[in-house]
């Protein structure tokens, strides 16, 4: 078996039987499937959940590099299946990209860090972070989170009772995900604002909009040199003057006596940049906006916020469902739910499509926030890689609607900009009318 080395600089394995297999009727790889919001996407995944669950697609119509001889892809839309292959690491390995896109492994290094390493080096690196993730560290972010949703709340509160517009993202959900972050990592006030528009500018590469004409690879690239530069920065600073945060546990921690080095902390930087700032901030936008559409829901939440908060939480979750999909490699023959997948092989995991499964939920087309049990795969299949901030999201999704609920009850939101992207379910800006005159 292929074992990618630490550095991503491994060549994938290849066979011949690839480029032989005829593409399926349904077509999930075209910009047009893609630009479609999950509704109509879904039409297309439940008939591949109930006829060909494994589908062999065309490579995705435009990719940031296009390869030349890509063959395609397996598309994995049944939740078991998904469940399968993330937690077989062995099989389906991510040293080689975890994206449609086959990234230059340097960029894998550069922003990718142990989202896209396999073991050791995975455990190794996530471990280290883990380490860094000391509990009085957690309890000092999680004290924060209330307090500063608190503020976002009320910035916004002031705002609309001064007569401006309020936009969901750009004056609510965007910013708490952004001060976490920056807390955790200890990146001055005066930085942040550069950080979070670098890590839009990664996920930005498939928006035409967002990228405005400029060319998708380079501002990749020259955004996550930026947050490097900025990590350098921070890290000098921290060997000087050891802080309370993530990045001084960063610099400090040891597994074997092995240390990580500049680069690798800044790839954990911008890997945490993009993770833990876009997801929630989506998440958040597309819970408000649900909400909205189903008042019934909002009602029974209401009702008793903090007896139900929580399992609201997890619906949220599934019906925001907001990453896309993830890629592994197949390293080794395997007998995937009746298709013989070979070494080579990309395998591209669809988690709203496993997410809208229903042989796994009861009415999956409900957004149903008393939903019991919530089996979800927003957070990925489980596995080597799931999602090690699900903890800080949920926390995060928590306060900022305790706030919602306590200061703006009314709230209701209009329709949303969604970017264009196979990559991330975003909403770009989502108008939204506090309604505080309406409060008790
Ligand atoms: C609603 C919010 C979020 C969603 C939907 C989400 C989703 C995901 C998914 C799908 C994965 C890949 C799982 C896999 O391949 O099996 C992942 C990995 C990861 N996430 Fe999140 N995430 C969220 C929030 C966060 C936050 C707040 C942080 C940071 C504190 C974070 C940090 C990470 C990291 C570091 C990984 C890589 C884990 C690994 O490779 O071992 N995420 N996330």
């Amino acid at each position: 078996m292929t074992t990618p080395s630490f550095d991503n600089t491994d060549v994938a394995p290849t066979n011949d039987v690839a480029a032989t297999r005829p593409y399926d009727d349904l077509n999930v790889s075209s910009d047009a499937f893609w630009e479609q919001d999950v509704e109509k996407r879904d039409l297309i995944f439940k008939q591949l959940r109930e006829q060909r669950p494994i589908s062999w697609q065309r490579p995705i119509e435009t990719a940031l590099h296009p390869q030349q001889n890509d063959p395609g892809f397996w598309a994995v839309v049944r939740h078991a299946d998904i469940v399968e292959v993330s937690k077989n690491p062995d099989v389906f390995v991510s040293g080689y990209g975890v994206m449609f896109d086959v990234l230059p492994p340097v960029f894998l290094q550069m922003a990718m860090s142990f989202l896209a390493m396999d073991n050791p080096q995975h455990d190794k690196v996530r471990g280290l972070v883990g380490k860094a993730f000391t509990r009085p560290q957690i309890r000092r972010i999680d004290d924060d989170i209330a307090s500063r949703a608190r503020r976002i709340i009320a910035t916004a509160r002031e705002k609309a009772a001064a007569g401006e517009p309020i936009d969901f993202v750009a004056d609510i959900s965007r910013h708490l995900p952004i001060e976490m972050f920056g807390d955790m990592f200890g990146v001055p006030e005066e930085l942040r604002p550069t950080v979070a528009h670098a890590a839009d500018e990664i996920v930005a590469w498939a928006d035409p909009v967002l990228l405005a004409g400029r060319d998708g690879a380079q501002v990749q690239v020259e955004a996550t040199t930026q947050i490097h530069q900025i990590a350098a920065q921070l890290i000098a600073e921290r060997r000087e003057a050891p802080a309370e945060d993530l990045l001084t546990n960063l610099v400090q921690a040891e597994v074997d006596g092995e240390k990580l080095t500049d680069p690798e902390i800044g790839a954990i930087m911008v890997l945490f940049a993009v993770a833990a700032t876009d997801t929630t901030r989506h998440t958040a936008s597309f819970a408000v906006k649900a909400l909205t559409d189903f008042p019934d829901q909002r009602e029974w939440l209401w009702e008793d916020f903090e007896g139900r908060i929580d399992s609201a939480i997890e619906e949220f979750l599934r019906w925001g469902s907001v990453v896309l999909n993830f890629r592994r490699t197949a390293v080794a023959e395997y007998e995937l739910n009746g298709q013989h997948v070979l070494p080579g092989d990309k395998v591209v995991m669809m988690y709203p499509s496993g997410n809208r499964d229903a042989e796994v939920f009861d009415r999956p087309d409900a957004f149903d926030l008393a939903r019991k049990p919530n089996a979800h795969i927003t957070f990925g299949g489980g596995g080597l890689h799931f999602c090690l901030g699900n903890q800080l999201a949920k926390s995060m999704l928590r306060s900022l609607f305790r706030e919602l609920h306590q200061q703006m009850p009314g709230c209701v939101a209009g329709e949303p900009t969604l970017m264009k992207t196979n990559f991330m379910r975003g909403v770009v800006s989502l108008p939204f009318e506090p309604n505080l005159v309406s409060q008790p």
